[in-house]
C-alpha cells in the first residue's frame, strides 16, 4: 500500500472526488446477512476513505449515502439507515474535528426525520471551522431534484425582477445548485460493478472522469481508493481539445 502512496503525484491530485457507495445489500446476502449488516460495514469504509483522503491532500470528498429514489426501499431499510446515520453522525463529530474536516450537506434535507436533520445540523455548527478535508454528504439527493429546485429559484429571481433572463450564464445556474461552493468534481468513482450515474450530479461531472470497480462498498478501502487517483493520473483529460493542445498547455505551465 505503501508503494501505491509513492507512486500517486501528489502536485496532481483530483480536487474533488465523487463516491456512489454501493453494494452494501449484495455484500451482506453473499455473505448470509441482512443486508442492514452491510450498511453497518459500509460505514467502516466511509471512516476508513475519509481518513485516507483527508491524509492524502483531497479537498472535497462527496459521498452519495442516501438517494431521493432510495425513500422507495422497504419500510425497514430505510429506518435502519437512518438510525444508523444518526447514530454515526453523533459519534464521528470528535473524530472530523480531530482530523480538521468540515462536513456539509447536499439534498432534500427537510424529508429526513427530525432527529436526523438535528444531528446533521449540530455535525454542521460543529465543525464549521475547520479547513481541512470538505467532507459533503449526499443525502435524500437526486441531480433531478436539485435542478428543478434551480430553476423553480431562478424563475423566482425573475418574477421577483432581481435577474434578468438575458444575464443568466453556466455560472449562474451553478450558483442555484447545491454544490455552489464547491468545485466540479474531478473524479466520480462508483463500486459494486453497476455502470451508471444514478441520478448523481448529473450537471457537475460533466467532465469528470469516471472509474467503476467491482469492489463492493464494505469491502473499498485506502488502497482502492489510491489505485483510482492512480487510475485517474494516467489519463488525458482533453475537455474537447486534441492531444498536441493538452500537451503544448502542459509544456507552458
Ligand atoms: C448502497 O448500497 C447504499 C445505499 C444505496 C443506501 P445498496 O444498499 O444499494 O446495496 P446493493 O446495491 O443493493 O447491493
Ligand atoms: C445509488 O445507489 C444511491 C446511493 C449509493 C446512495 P442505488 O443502489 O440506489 O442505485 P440503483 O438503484 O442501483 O441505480
Ligand atoms: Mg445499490
Amino acid at each position: 500500500m505503501d508503494d501505491l502512496t509513492g507512486k500517486i503525484d501528489k502536485t496532481r491530485l483530483p480536487r474533488h472526488i465523487a463516491i456512489i457507495m454501493d453494494g452494501n445489500g449484495r455484500w451482506a446476502k453473499e455473505k448470509g446477512h441482512d443486508r442492514l449488516y452491510g450498511h453497518y460495514q459500509g460505514v467502516e469504509s466511509v471512516r476508513n476513505i475519509v481518513e485516507s483522503a483527508a491524509e492524502i491532500g483531497v479537498e472535497y470528498l462527496t459521498l452519495y449515502a442516501f438517494s431521493t429514489e432510495n425513500w422507495d426501499r422497504p419500510e425497514y431499510e430505510v429506518v435502519g439507515l437512518m438510525e444508523l446515520l444518526v447514530d454515526t453522525i453523533r459519534k464521528e463529530v470528535p473524530v472530523l474535528n480531530k482530523n480538521n474536516i468540515r462536513m456539509h450537506v447536499i439534498g432534500n434535507i427537510e424529508m429526513l426525520p427530525q432527529r436526523a436533520q438535528q444531528s446533521l445540523q449540530e455535525a454542521l455548527d460543529e465543525t464549521s471551522v475547520n479547513n481541512g478535508l470538505n467532507l459533503v454528504l449526499a443525502l435524500s439527493y437526486s441531480s433531478r431534484w436539485e435542478l428543478v429546485n434551480a430553476v423553480k429559484n431562478i424563475a423566482q429571481d425573475v418574477k421577483d425582477g432581481k435577474m434578468d433572463p438575458s444575464t443568466i450564464t453556466q455560472d449562474t445556474l451553478q450558483q442555484y445548485l447545491t454544490t455552489s461552493e464547491f468545485p466540479d468534481p474531478e473524479l466520480m468513482i462508483r463500486t459494486s460493478g453497476e455502470y451508471r450515474i444514478s441520478n448523481f450530479l448529473l450537471y457537475q461531472l460533466a467532465y469528470a472522469e469516471l472509474y467503476f470497480t467491482n469492489t463492493r462498498w464494505p469491502d473499498f478501502r485506502k488502497e482502492n481508493l489510491y489505485e483510482a487517483i492512480l487510475d485517474y493520473q494516467g489519463r488525458e483529460r482533453r475537455f474537447g481539445k486534441i492531444s498536441e493542445q493538452i500537451q503544448q498547455e502542459a509544456e507552458i505551465h
